[in-house]
């Protein structure tokens, strides 16, 4: 398992590019599934849930390259255990295999390091749309010889639950309406890319979204938008090590309540065009923070927000509300130098003057992001271990911060 060797104290000068956005492109790569056309995708980022998800497709019967996609024909309806272990957005398929193929056999996800992570509302939606669904042995075994249209209620905001259903629901007889869907900028690019194909989707980007069935679908051509938490990783990154950066491709539209915390704790933000300065060096202050759905403050910033509150002049408080486990990289941090309590989902940062070195380890995908950042400012030495985790969600991120100055090494196990 590699590891990052970071020399930390180095500021981040100069001008980074953010990549394409994971999270969009894993529900659009399952929604090549439901048609036979081909399809091209651009700005797919080079990370290992992406790669996954394409090993996952050809098993499934696709042929895959770099930027083309073409599902000719299902050769297996299903995703077994193997991939679901390693990549819960697997369950991303559930809803196409259906769709196209009437069936679907998929392992259920387990739980993973930030909770437990249930599915049970993707599955109750397809069964108001008509499928029979049964658990066995860990496995979700869907059947519907056509799926038809319904009214979902999500109980909560759910992103990939809201995924999963706007696909089934494309190809299904008659009229789907999704209430108190996910706003997610990655929801609004996956029904982006649908609309292209020729589904009939209204309201994607809002809390009500409505899907008229068609009986097929076409291909597409498309280029994914950028990846928004890989952009507030940089913008925190820059600042934690008074530098002077400039993360090319991230928008503004995504990014407002990063942008107003990162201006409450001190560090003013100037957009340009194609993308956003930041200019590191002040006083940090601190601040309180709730996380929660789109547009408010995403939990996949949350870990790395918490270590810039370590730095902070004053206590600062953040309020997890999404996952039961997005606390892992805190007593790492601790050992880093940072005074942080927690109580239940809520953890109390008290500002300390520098972070130091140390060998920690990586534990889930935005953990790994925020101890890879403290590791930045900290003086001195800290090898950050399984960074396996980081490679899930971030493109060759030790190049891009090696050519703004960070010392990182990626050190081959
Ligand atoms: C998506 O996960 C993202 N993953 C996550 O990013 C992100 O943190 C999360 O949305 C929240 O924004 C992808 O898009 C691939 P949810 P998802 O369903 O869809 C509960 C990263 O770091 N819930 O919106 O799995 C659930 O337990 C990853 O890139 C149920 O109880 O999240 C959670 O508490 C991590 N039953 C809450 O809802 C269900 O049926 C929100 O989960 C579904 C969800």
């Amino acid at each position: 398992m590699d590891k990052f060797v970071i020399e930390g104290g180095r500021p981040l000068t100069g001008e980074v590019t953010v990549s394409g956005a994971k999270n969009a492109v894993l529900p659009i790569l399952a929604a090549t599934l439901l048609s036979s056309e081909p399809y091209r995708l651009f700005g797919v980022p080079d990370v290992r849930d992406v790669a996954t998800m394409r090993q996952l497709l050809r098993s499934i019967g696709a042929t895959v390259s770099d930027e083309g996609v073409e599902v000719r024909q299902i050769v297996h309806c299903g995703a077994p255990y193997e991939w679901v272990k390693t990549l819960r957005a697997a369950i991303l398929v559930l809803g196409p295999l259906l769709a196209r193929c009437g069936e679907a056999h998929v392992s259920l996800p387990g739980g993973c390091a930030i909770g437990a992570r249930p599915v049970g509302w993707h599955l109750d939606a397809l069964k108001r749309m008509g499928a029979e669904i049964a658990l066995e042995h860990g496995i979700i075994h869907a059947k519907a010889a056509r799926l038809h249209g319904a009214r979902i209620d999500f109980e909560r905001v759910t992103v990939t639950g809201t995924e999963n259903i706007m696909m089934a629901a494309a190809l299904a007889e008659g009229t789907t309406v999704l209430h108190n869907a996910a706003c997610e900028p990655e929801v609004v690019d996956l029904a982006h890319f649908l609309i292209q194909c020729g589904a009939k989707i209204q309201g994607a980007g809002g809390a009500r979204i409505t899907i008229e069935g068609v009986p097929r679908l076409g291909g597409a051509s498309y280029r994914v938008i950028p990846d928004r938490i890989e952009a507030a990783t940089l913008l925190i990154a820059g600042a934690m090590t008074q530098g002077d950066l400039f993360v090319r491709g991230a928008r503004v539209e995504h990014l407002a309540s990063v942008i107003a915390a990162l201006g409450k704790a001190g560090v003013p933000i100037t957009m340009r065009d194609e993308g956003m300065h930041v200019r590191g060096g002040g006083a940090l202050d601190a601040m309180g923070l709730e996380t929660a759905p789109y547009p408010d403050f995403p939990t996949d910033v949350g870990p790395q927000m918490m270590v810039l509150m370590s730095r902070a002049r004053g206590i600062s408080t953040l309020h997890e509300t999404i996952f039961e486990g997005r606390f892992s990289h805190v007593p790492e941090l601790v050992r880093m130098g940072a005074n942080i309590q927690i109580e239940g989902h809520r953890a109390t940062i008290t500002g300390v003057p520098r972070l130091s070195g140390a060998n920690v380890m990586a534990s889930d995908l935005r953990a790994g992001a925020a101890l890879m950042l403290a590791g930045l400012a900290a003086e001195g030495h800290t090898e950050l271990s399984r960074v396996y985790h980081v490679d899930r969600g971030y493109e060759r991120i030790e190049e891009k911060l090696s050519a703004v100055g960070a010392h990182i090494q990626r050190v081959k196990a």
